[in-house]
């Protein structure tokens, strides 16, 4: 598994306004907008490409086009929502599949309550938003999915990570024979008691969406 933490002071300077307690959920969903499609630049530098040629004005160039299958992204319900925009913005042809997860704030284990995905996912470069690497459970279990359809690539977007979250991550993907990375704007301190990421950003879907009951 590979990590790659974005550096650059544009993220850097929109998560600090995002991780803000005082950041309303407008201003929090316009910045993860924002956010996402600059790390979304550094999460396709590896996509897909297939050499083309084409007719300019002028001449005949060589130039490349995303392959086909296009890529496909996946939001994790509910707090992934807030990313696709932002993602889609760059991979404009790309596919797009839905993975409703959710975990038990007791065991923190991660389930499956929806999804809406193409039954083969053979050969397809997937792209996995999900705002919070807190313990791994649920990138762990969205990966297993995604490669038990077939995914060959697969790189996942997100807002903050957390050492403990990575850890598990490597260890529950171990022996997995399709390439994973993970790309983050910051790997945080650690998880407190309740499995949130210190400093962090508080709930992610609740700050986006408001607080569900
Ligand atoms: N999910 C969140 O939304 N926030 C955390 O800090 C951890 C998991």
């Amino acid at each position: 598994m590979r990590t790659h933490v974005v550096d650059h002071p544009l993220v850097a300077h929109k998560l600090t306004t995002l991780r803000d307690q005082a950041t309303d959920s407008s201003t929090f969903r316009r910045l993860t907008d924002e956010l996402v499609t600059l790390l979304a630049y550094e999460a396709t530098r590896a996509v897909r490409v297939e050499a083309v040629t084409i007719t300019t004005p002028v001449a005949q160039a060589n130039g490349i086009k995303l392959s086909t299958p296009k890529p496909l992204v996946v939001p994790i319900l509910r707090a992934g929502l807030g990313m696709l925009d932002g993602m889609m913005r760059l991979l404009p042809t790309s596919e797009v599949g839905f993975l409703g997860m959710i975990r038990n704030e007791e065991t923190l284990q991660a389930s499956t309550y929806a999804e809406r995905l193409p039954e083969d996912l053979s050969g397809r470069q997937c792209y996995v938003l999900d705002p919070m690497l807190a313990t791994g459970g649920t990138l762990a279990a969205a990966i297993r999915f995604l490669t038990d359809r077939g995914a060959d690539d697969i790189t996942c977007i997100t807002l903050l990570a957390a050492p403990e979250g990575l850890a598990n991550l490597e260890a529950a993907l171990e022996g997995l024979a399709v390439p994973v990375a993970i790309v983050t704007a910051a790997l945080d301190e650690r998880l407190d008691e309740n499995g949130y990421i210190v400093p962090g950003l508080g709930d992610a879907g609740d700050r986006l969406y408001g607080v569900a009951h």
